[in-house]
């Protein structure tokens, strides 16, 4: 295929990513799902999207034959969402307790979980040892907190460290963890560190993997290849001094950046094996099982949220459109406006795309402080009163991590397959919260005894 033909048909695959919105976003206008007073806020993810990028990570990973592909389930931890990337032969990497329930209930079997997290209480390495579940360790402590679960019952877990290569940061310091000091994993060119990390393998032979995870978004192929290329050298090491293949598998953790400018759909897994094929051709002699731990490249491109715009205003001579997406369902967007901003489409009230010509203009949230912005200035056709608005590429890390500043309800979250007619079917991922599910979560049901203790200690406090 030549260049002309190759931007050809990323141009027809951007109208399909932009047609198949659109489909989505009028199917959940008439069928209810958004709705002016009853529905202001919908998330919806391209169910057919997902799994033909699912297939595509599957197939340019497959020069290794031994994968698992553990979904980093702090990028949506939505149990349908767990449940239908189970669905595909993916595994599920867990931060938390929570997170383990979650792809428990979503149908994981053990063997295919693996828990990272650099605070894991004793309860939860216990219980990931009583399951099976896969355990990065994060520190020394850690390694011995296990040691001395394991001297009393027996476990089936595989079991690593992770290592902090420290190749330096990317384009986001806070999503970076190769720095010199970041808090995750054993700091691999630390004085002394290389030598009690391999004095650590050797005296625990249960120690059989390593993982390194150097950042997320923001951080260039190279970077992440050469963080994993010295933790693959360390194995190597490690296996050479033993005198046995002790190390089998290589957890290499997510990160690949996620193109949020553009409307393209490739993933990118093919240029990166590309890369780790010439960085790290150990990863790729079938000497090593690879564990990924991908999360917003799975998801991100294929969601999007949708709000209305319920008035517009200008101030100071600045457009602004007051809509009901804003901090609630666009953390990150509204507190790091500059490392993470994101396409924003305008759509009439049916959900077709606005024409206009563009002008500048704010687009603010609905919660209660000024900064509450997911775009500054931004040409978009003039949103008007009863518009749509939509939040691309917001299919991980966005509406399955609310922020509950204001009591806004979080909102429901839909599944979308498009057949070959144009028809959306949708499948409820998650129900819209109501009101009276908000009021539970706020303590409705302490209500009385809350009331009747404050007012004891109240009364006593005003005694002579
Ligand atoms: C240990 C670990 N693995 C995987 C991921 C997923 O990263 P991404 O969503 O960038 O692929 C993260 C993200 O924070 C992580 O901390």
């Amino acid at each position: 295929m030549n260049k002309i033909e190759v931007r050809e048909r990323r141009i027809v695959k951007n109208l399909e990513a932009a047609g198949r919105r659109e489909l989505i976003l009028k199917a959940a206008v008439t069928q209810g799902l958004l709705h002016p007073e009853e529905a202001l806020v919908a998330a919806f993810i391209d169910l057919d999207g997902v799994r033909e990028n699912v297939a595509a990570l599957h197939r340019e990973f497959s020069a290794n034959s031994r994968v698992l592909h553990a979904f980093a389930a702090k990028a949506n931890c939505l149990v349908p969402v767990l449940a239908a990337l189970n669905g595909l032969g993916m595994g599920c990497e867990v931060a938390s307790e929570g997170e383990l329930a979650q792809a428990l209930a979503a149908g994981f079997s053990p063997d295919r979980i693996v828990f990272d997290s650099p605070a894991k209480t004793g309860r939860e390495l216990r219980q990931s040892l009583l399951l099976g579940v896969a355990i990065n360790a994060d520190n020394f402590q850690e390694i011995e907190r296990i040691s001395e679960l394991l001297s009393t019952s027996p476990s089936l877990s595989k079991i690593g460290i992770r290592i902090n290569p420290q190749v330096g940061v990317g384009g986001i310091e806070a999503m970076s963890t190769a720095g010199a000091t970041s808090k995750f994993g054993v700091a691999l060119a630390d004085e002394g560190s290389r030598a009690r990390l391999f004095e650590a393998y050797r005296e625990y032979p249960w120690l059989t993997r390593v993982h390194a995870h150097v950042g997320s978004q923001g951080c260039p192929l190279a970077l992440i290849a050469d963080g994993i290329s010295r933790v693959v050298d360390f194995a190597d090491e490690v296996n050479r001094r033993l005198g046995r293949q002790q190390i089998t598998a290589i957890d290499i953790g997510g990160g690949l950046p996620v193109d949020f400018e553009s409307d393209s759909l490739e993933s990118g897994f093919g240029p990166y094996v590309q890369e780790l094929k010439r960085a790290v051709p150990a990863l790729f002699n079938g000497q090593y099982e690879i564990v990924t731990e991908f999360g917003r490249t799975i998801l991100a491109k294929f969601g999007f949220i949708a709000a209305h715009v319920e008035y517009t205003k200008v101030s100071g001579g600045r457009r602004i459109a007051i809509t009901h997406a804003g901090a609630q369902v666009a953390t990150r967007t509204v507190f790091m406006p500059e490392a993470w901003p994101i396409r924003i489409g305008a759509h009439d009230g049916l959900g077709r795309t606005k024409q206009g010509t563009p002008v500048a203009q704010d687009v603010a949230g609905p919660c209660c402080f000024a900064g509450d912005l997911i775009a500054r200035n931004r040409l978009l056709p003039p949103l008007e009163q009863g518009d749509i608005i939509t939040l691309l590429d917001t299919g991980a890390y966005y509406f399955s991590t609310p922020f509950n500043y204001n009591s806004l309800l979080d909102p429901g979250v839909y599944g979308a397959n498009i057949d070959a007619e144009g028809s959306v079917r949708f499948t409820t991922l998650r129900r819209p919260q109501n009101i009276s599910e908000l009021l539970e979560r706020t303590g409705l049901d302490d209500l009385p005894e809350a009331l009747t203790l404050a007012l004891t200690a109240a009364a006593s406090s005003t005694l002579p």
